[in-house]
């Protein structure tokens, strides 16, 4: 059967403590509605902490004037997650072409991470939003 759709949204200021808060807050809402998987859930803080830090630094360049702002929602087995910035946004095209040359700097493995960790990972036209989803397992 089917169940109901529970949503997780929150909006903070750029600020990489903040963030920090928003992540623990982000996983007790998760607890509390879902039994999973630590591997799932370790994979979710990991995804959460590179995405939301790209958006505090590379999209908002930590100026506390601007906001960053999630929804995650958990529907069956499925987590999707929105992640927005004030900033400019960037060219993922090109970004992403180059993807495999990525793994020689130290920079360049946050996205990489979210890729390989979830089940799907968009941009909007801008890149300022980011979205994943990732298929979970219930700990039954
Ligand atoms: N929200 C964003 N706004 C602007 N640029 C971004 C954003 N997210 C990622 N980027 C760009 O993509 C690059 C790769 O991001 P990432 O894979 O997390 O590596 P890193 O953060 O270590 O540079 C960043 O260096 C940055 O140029
Ligand atoms: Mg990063």
């Amino acid at each position: 059967m089917n169940s109901k759709p529970k949503t997780f949204q929150v909006a903070f200021q750029s600020d990489l403590f903040e963030m920090k808060n928003v992540i623990g807050k982000t996983i007790n809402f998760i607890n509390e509605n879902k039994s999973l998987n630590k591997n799932d859930i370790s994979d979710l803080k990991l995804v959460l902490h590179e995405l939301l830090a790209n958006a505090v630094i590379h999209g908002n360049k930590k100026n506390k004037k601007k906001n960053v702002y999630m929804q995650l929602k958990l529907k069956d087995n499925f987590i999707t997650t929105k992640i927005i910035d004030e900033g400019k946004g960037f060219d993922y095209v090109t970004h992403m072409a180059k993807y495999n040359e990525h793994h020689l700097k130290d920079s360049g493995r946050g996205i990489k991470l979210a890729c390989a960790l979830t089940d799907s990972v968009a941009f909007n036209s801008l890149g300022n939003e980011i979205k994943f989803l990732k298929k979970v397992k219930p700990n039954v």
